[in-house]
């Protein structure tokens, strides 16, 4: 089984509300504990960033799921590569909410203030999880 690590966006769809974000992150977490898969899910109220780690064949089939889920859209993959150890292990799904996307944040990682991780390359995206992986308590 193949270690790999996944990252994409997307963009949430009109409907999708606190409530919605409280159900993805339980079926997440529900899903990946059984698939050994770990992650991050930040937000705002337009993006989603997510990174899936864990075997090659269940980071794709949980994507290929991720895919098909009405709740967003214009998904794109940002990053990925087989990794030789987790960098999110201690997390099913962590959740990033936008309180931690502060305007510093973004700046360090990306042009602009603003969350938009269209604006970002892969690397930016891994290295602006494992800065706020830090400031995140284990699940
Ligand atoms: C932004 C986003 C992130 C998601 N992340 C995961 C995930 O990490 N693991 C997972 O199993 N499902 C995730 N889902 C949910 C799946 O798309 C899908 O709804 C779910 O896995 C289906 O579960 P069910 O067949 O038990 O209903 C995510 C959905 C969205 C919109």
């Amino acid at each position: 089984m193949v270690l790999t690590r996944l990252i994409y966006i997307s963009t949430l769809s009109p409907t999708c509300d606190t409530h919605t974000l409280d159900d993805i992150l339980a079926i997440s977490r529900k899903h990946n504990q059984q698939n050994h898969l770990t992650g991050l899910l930040s937000h705002n109220n337009k993006y989603f960033l997510q990174c899936l780690e864990g075997s090659r064949e269940a980071v794709n089939s949980t994507y290929n799921r991720i895919l098909d889920d009405e709740r967003h859209d214009n998904v794109q993959i940002l990053y990925f590569q087989e990794i030789h150890t987790r960098a999110f292990g201690d997390w099913s799904m962590g959740d990033i909410p936008e309180s931690y996307l502060t305007a510093l944040i973004n700046l360090q990682f990306s042009s602009t203030p603003d969350f938009n991780p269209y604006e970002m390359s892969g690397e930016s995206a891994f290295q602006m999880l494992l800065e706020l992986k830090q400031r995140l308590p284990s699940e």
